[in-house]
């Protein structure tokens, strides 16, 4: 079994969420833990990218935060952020590297579900039009759906990030239908020229099997690291993490040349 010295399909990046840094600090005010110092962690033990979510409540990144990582740190910074005006500011004015459009609740404890991007009509075009324009590597982050994918293609955005909470939360039995819908929806947007990328709720659990869909070619995890980083440290947890998608990837040469 040889495998390929140029892999035919793309190689998989990961984007460490550093929130929940944010989130340990603000519960007692001050400086520590530092979102700064865990993204510098982050890129030493292998992350490819740095994400923050900027939220309307600033519970846990605050402006200061993007600010500091966009001036300090090397490796590309994906900003996550609703769509409003203000958010809209911010992202021209550091200019990140990637924007992450997420749908935005005040009550939710998480992202819940994509974007309806089908249903978004014109202002989320004019929206992303402004950032891509800006020179921003845009993103929606969708549910696997082919209807949201197909509107993201027509919307002209380079890249979609499918939404895995509803794999990582399956209970029993229902996981192969969720990852089956995932596996589409990789398939469909890279046929629609969009870039792949996937995220949320990932653990060393479900990211191999979301790491073997070939067309996915950036995950993004945050909860779960930060989590692990409690009982083995956050080079630890991180360099597991990528452990177990660089061996995926790499079962998949092994099919692909067999
Ligand atoms: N991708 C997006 C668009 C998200 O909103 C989040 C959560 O902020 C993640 C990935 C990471 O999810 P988790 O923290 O569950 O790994």
């Amino acid at each position: 079994m040889t495998v390929p010295a140029k892999a035919p399909w793309p190689s998989l990046r990961l984007g460490v969420n550093i929130d929940h840094v944010a989130t340990i600090r603000n519960a007692r005010g001050g400086g520590h833990p530092s979102p700064l110092r865990a993204a510098r962690i982050a890129a030493q033990a292998g992350a490819d990218g740095i994400t923050a979510h900027l939220r309307e409540d600033r519970r846990h990144i605050s402006d200061d935060d993007i600010m500091a990582l966009g001036r300090e740190i090397e490796l590309p910074l994906n900003l996550e952020m609703a769509a409003t005006e203000e958010m809209l500011g911010i992202a021209l004015r550091h200019k990140p590297h990637a924007a992450c459009i997420v749908p935005e609740k005040r009550r939710e404890l998480t992202t819940e579900g994509g974007l309806d991007v089908a249903g978004g009509g014109g202002r989320l075009g004019d929206f992303t039009r402004r950032l891509v324009g800006a020179g921003i590597r845009v993103s929606l982050f969708i549910d696997p759906d082919p209807i949201q994918i197909e509107a993201a293609a027509a919307m002209g955005v380079p890249v979609v990030e499918l939404h895995t909470g509803a794999y990582c939360d399956a209970g029993h039995g229902r996981g192969e239908a969720e990852l089956a819908r995932i596996r589409t929806g990789a398939a469909l947007a890279a046929e629609a020229g969009l870039e792949c990328h996937a995220g949320h709720g990932l653990s060393f659990d479900t990211v191999g099997a979301i790491a073997a869909i070939r067309q996915i070619e950036e995950l993004n995890i945050g909860h779960f690291l930060m989590g692990e980083a409690i009982f083995s440290g956050l080079d630890s947890a991180i360099k597991r993490m990528r452990a177990l998608m660089d061996k995926a990837r790499a079962e998949l040469s092994g099919q692909m040349s067999a």
